[in-house]
């Protein structure tokens, strides 16, 4: 927050894959072909909440697991499946090769990449790190393997703030990196003093806060659900701000009858499967100011599909390779985080 950050990146962003459409049958048939084809490579899926119905459905159908990126990271050593087929972005399949470097970790598409690890390159990372080596490094796990082999911690949004607050309770100083809206959320709530990147997520940055408060005022009784990457101002306006997991265990839980939510939309399939009672609005990205690269969904996400999928058991192409030396410093700072989530009994699903 002191001193100047490096300069950003320019990062493009993809448009977002038109899949062609399926009908039922070509569906059903896919979906059948692809269980096949798990079970012959002894694989399993694993899905982040952002991704397609369908995929989320057939990880949960067929044994993998659906879940935010703290559960997605701990699920690969839980199985005994030799291959982990992950559906999400590129560091979900870099965390889970980086914890599993025994078992063949594929994608459907190693292009999903993410803004946040695209703004943080490992090179001006390192130097900004050089600068200030009397803070406490600590990365987001939306960073590349090289990124977080300079970390001291990573953290993902169920387990940032308990945390910076055992960080902060021992009197140190943090450099945080890449997203300065959930670090600035952190710094705020904790009080922990933090050197903040300049990085963010598009999808999250999207939502607008004029047009929020005017859909607040038509729904007075719903409750607001925030991804802490969203800005400020969406996250003053809260009455939850969490992490995937948080966010769909808040719909369940709280009394509301109606939500409206701040976060990319592929949640809606597991809030609506888990309550389907309740009526969940998304919160609004057009308004002023509007640009709509994502229109709160993550193109990058949306390169997963059934198609790809299938193509990538049948041909293994798409594999998460990491350089051993790197994969050797990037390891300590995410099993620092499990360890410590396993100490406090924090879940990620
Ligand atoms: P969660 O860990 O909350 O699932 O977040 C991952 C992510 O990339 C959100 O944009
Ligand atoms: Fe990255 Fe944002 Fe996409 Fe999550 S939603 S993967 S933070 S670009």
């Amino acid at each position: 927050m002191h001193q100047p950050l490096p300069p950003q990146p320019l990062i493009t962003v993809p448009p977002h894959p038109q899949w062609p459409s399926l009908t039922a049958a070509e569906k059903a048939d896919l979906k059948a072909d692809i269980l096949a084809l798990l079970r012959a490579n002894n694989a399993v899926l694993v899905a982040h909440y952002y991704t397609d119905d369908d995929l989320q459905e057939l990880a949960e159908t067929s044994g993998g697991c659906v879940a935010d990126s703290l559960e997605m990271a701990r699920f690969g050593a839980a199985t005994n499946a030799t291959t982990l087929v992950v559906c999400g972005v590129r560091f979900m399949g870099e965390t889970a090769k980086i914890l599993n470097p025994e078992k063949r970790v594929l994608m459907p598409n190693l292009q999903a990449t993410c803004s946040l690890d695209e703004g943080c390159p490992a090179d001006t990372f390192s130097a900004f790190c050089d600068a200030h080596p009397d803070h406490t490094v600590v990365v987001y796990a939306n960073t590349s393997a090289e990124v977080k082999a300079r970390a001291d911690w990573v953290v993902t949004s169920s387990i940032a703030l308990p945390i910076v607050e055992h960080l902060k309770a021992q009197n140190q100083k943090i450099l945080w990196a890449p997203d300065k809206h959930l670090g600035h959320y952190i710094a705020q709530v904790t009080g922990a003093d933090m050197l903040l990147w300049n990085g963010a997520c598009i999808v999250h940055e999207e939502f607008k806060a004029v047009a929020l408060a005017r859909v607040r005022k038509l729904h007075p009784d719903a409750a607001v659900l925030v991804h802490p990457e969203a800005p400020t101002d969406i996250v003053d306006q809260a009455q939850v701000v969490g992490s995937t997991t948080q966010l769909i265990k808040a719909v369940v839980e709280l009394p509301n009858q109606t939500f409206i939510v701040a976060t990319d939309a592929g949640i809606f399939w597991k809030m609506r499967q888990l309550a389907p009672h309740k009526t969940l609005i998304p919160a609004p990205t057009a308004g002023e100011g509007a640009t709509c690269e994502s229109c709160a969904h993550c193109p990058w996400m949306g390169m997963n599909a059934l198609q790809n999928l299938a193509e990538v058991l049948r041909n293994g192409d798409q594999e998460i390779v990491i350089d051993s030396a790197i994969r050797e410093r990037a390891v300590m700072p995410i099993q620092r985080m499990l360890d410590f989530a396993r100490m406090r009994g924090i879940g990620g699903r």
